[in-house]
This record gives structure tokens, sequence and C-alpha cells, in this order.
């Protein structure tokens, strides 16, 4: 059976930080609040000439390199943002030029927050049904060029970076013993649009718009939505919380993280947190902690990682692994 393994990883964090005390002086917040109610230390923000094709190219370049892989040998590009560059052509195509790369294909994958885990789904069918052998799966935002800094309720939550991974095609026994990704599940819907949402776009506004939350309803929702697709992954598994070693999840919120780690019984020394010093980076915030994790030596070979994410939508969804 072919499997889909993780052969190199990547991350971009742009220089300037923007620590808790900086916004103080931009809306009418303190410190103290946004950490208690987030977990939410310090972010970082992109430079006024930096890019989503800048940073994801830097995630991109590290990926390959870790992994051994040079552009010309990819296949395929998915990159997931909800910041592109440009209205179109996708970004994905932006950076596949930057690698130099004439052949095969790139694109964009819109799934807001959920954005990595949708990218790491579809690329993960393009393997196993042995079209494709390479993917590059990066996922890259600049969130801070769509917050209204005049709303204290979301322009402190998010933070700009890139992440990245390689996958690529392995030999497995179809086992759960095997490497590489073990089982995914995806969900959408559209009918929580209003909760979480920019208010522009070409076809209505023409404008690019501003990031709108109804935050308490997300937070409503979110934990109920991640547990519905973890209890999926162990479904199909068989797996439960005792065979998880590293639980990656989505870094929106520290409160949102250990009230979905607590639901479902996994330890908070398994849980990977970037939340605290990126802010939600969006579709960069699962490549930037797993990466983070594997290149620090926590997530080992042979490890059993669980990624999820819930976002703008609303969109959800669960990647198991074995590392
Ligand atoms: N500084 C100070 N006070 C604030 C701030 C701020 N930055 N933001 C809101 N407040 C005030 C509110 O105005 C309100 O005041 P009021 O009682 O006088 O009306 C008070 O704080 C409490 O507001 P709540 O919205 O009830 O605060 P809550 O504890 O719910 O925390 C938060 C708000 C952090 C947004 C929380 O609801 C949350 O985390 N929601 C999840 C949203 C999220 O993480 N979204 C990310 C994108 S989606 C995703 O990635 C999953």
């Amino acid at each position: 059976m072919i499997r889909s393994q993780i052969t190199g990883c990547g991350t971009y964090l742009p220089a300037r930080i923007m620590e808790n005390s900086d916004l103080e002086s931009i809306v009418d917040t303190s410190a103290e609040w946004i950490e208690q109610r987030t977990g939410i230390r310090q972010r970082h923000i992109v430079a006024e000439n930096e890019t989503t094709a800048d940073i994801g190219e830097k995630a991109a370049r590290e990926a390959l390199a870790a992994a051994g892989v040079d552009p010309a040998d990819l296949d395929m590009i998915i990159l997931a943002t909800s910041t592109p560059n440009n209205t179109f052509p996708a970004t994905a195509v932006e950076i596949q030029s930057r690698l130099g790369m004439h052949h095969g294909y790139a694109f964009d994958m819109q799934a807001v927050c959920s954005g990595f885990v949708f990218a790491l789904t579809t690329a993960d069918q393009y393997i196993r049904n042995g079209s494709v052998k390479k993917i590059l799966v990066i996922g890259a935002e600049t969130f801070s060029r769509i917050l209204d800094w005049t709303d204290r309720t979301t322009c402190v939550l998010f933070g700009d970076g890139a992440g990245a991974v390689v996958v690529e095609a392995a030999e497995g026994d179809g086992t759960m013993a095997d490497r590489g990704i073990l089982t995914s599940h995806l969900r959408s819907d559209g009918s929580h649009k209003e909760k979480l949402f920019v208010d522009g776009g070409p076809s209505t506004t023409g404008t690019v718009g501003h990031l709108r939350m109804q935050g308490r309803e997300v937070f409503r929702h979110a934990v109920g939505m991640i547990t519905d697709v973890i209890e999926a992954a162990y479904d199909s598994t068989g797996f439960t919380s005792e065979d998880i070693d590293w639980f990656v999840p989505h870094q929106a919120n520290k409160r949102i993280i250990d009230a979905s780690a607590r639901k479902l019984g996994i330890p908070s020394e398994k849980v990977v947190i970037t939340v605290d010093r990126h802010g939600n980076t969006s579709a960069a915030s699962i490549p930037l902690a797993l990466c983070e994790a594997a290149r620090d030596g926590r997530i080992k070979r042979g490890d059993i990682v669980l990624l999820e994410a819930m976002g703008g939508g609303f969109t959800w969804g669960s990647v198991l692994l074995r590392w």
C-alpha cells in the first residue's frame, strides 16, 4: 500500500516581533487581558514589503533542503492560505516559479485555519492514488494585512508566518504500524459563515476587506467540532488518546487547546504549543508547531502524531500519522 510520509520540514517567522504590550498603544487592551484570555504573549508581523509568497518560499526552501529533495523532483505544490499575494494567479504558482520549477502543477487551497489539514489530506489523496510521488505542502499567511487594527476583539489574536513539509510516497503494509498518514477527516458547514469571515472580496465589495469574528460563538463551537474529527480518526484506526504521542492542534487560543485536550484525555505534556509565541497564524500554525517539535527532537521516528484544526467556514479536520 502506498503511504504519504513527511520527509522534511521548514518554517519561517518574520523578523519583527509584536509583544502584547505593543498593542496597548494601538487599541484599548492590556497585555494581561490578552495573555489570560488567549495564552498569546507575542506574534510576528511581516515587514512592509514582505508577502505571503516571500515567507512561504523561505519555509519551502528549508523543507526541501531538510528532505534532500530538489525542486526539479517535485510533482506538485499546494499552498494553504487565505492571504494570497493577488486574487489570482494562485500564490502557489508564484512560489513554483521562484523555486525554478516549470513542470508539474501548483495551486492554492482556501480553508482558513483548517487550510493545512485540508492541503495535507489532498496531498495524501494524490499520493495514494499513485499519480504523484513528491508534493510540497505549505501553509503561509500574512493575516496582519486583513486585520482591522482598530478592533481589539480580533487584532490581538493573529500573527504572520509560514511552515512547509515535503510529502513523499512510500511503501507500507497497509497496517497501523506503517509510517505516514494513517487517516484524515475533513468537514465544513457554511451555515456558520457570519461567525468568522472577511467583509470584502473581488465579487462583492471589490476590496480585500477585514476579518470579522464573533469570538464567543467560535469558541462555543470549536471544542465540539475538534473532538468530532478526532473521534472519527480514532474510529477508523482503532487508536485512542492513550496511543497519541504528540497532539499538534491548530494554535488559535490556549483555552481552546486546553479544553479540547482535557475533553479527549490527552495530557498537557503531549500537547505542542506555539500560540504563546506565534499567535494564531491560521494555515501556518500546524506546520510551524509540527516542525518545531520535530526539529527539537520531541517528535521521534515512529511516534503517533495527531493534527487538528478548525476555522472560518466553518471548516474543521484531523490528520493522524505515524512519524
Ligand atoms: N482587550 C480587552 N478587552 C477586550 C478585548 C481586548 N483585546 N477584546 C474583547 N474585550 C472585552 C470585550 O469587549 C468584553 O467586554 P464587555 O464584557 O464589556 O462587553 C469582554 O472583554 C469579554 O469579551 P468576550 O468576547 O466574552 O471574551 P472571551 O473570554 O470570550 O475572550 C476571545 C474573547 C479571546 C476572542 C475568545 O472568545 C476566543 O478565543 N474565541 C475563539 C476565537 C478564536 O480563537 N478565533 C480564532 C480564529 S478561529 C480559529 O482559528 C479556530
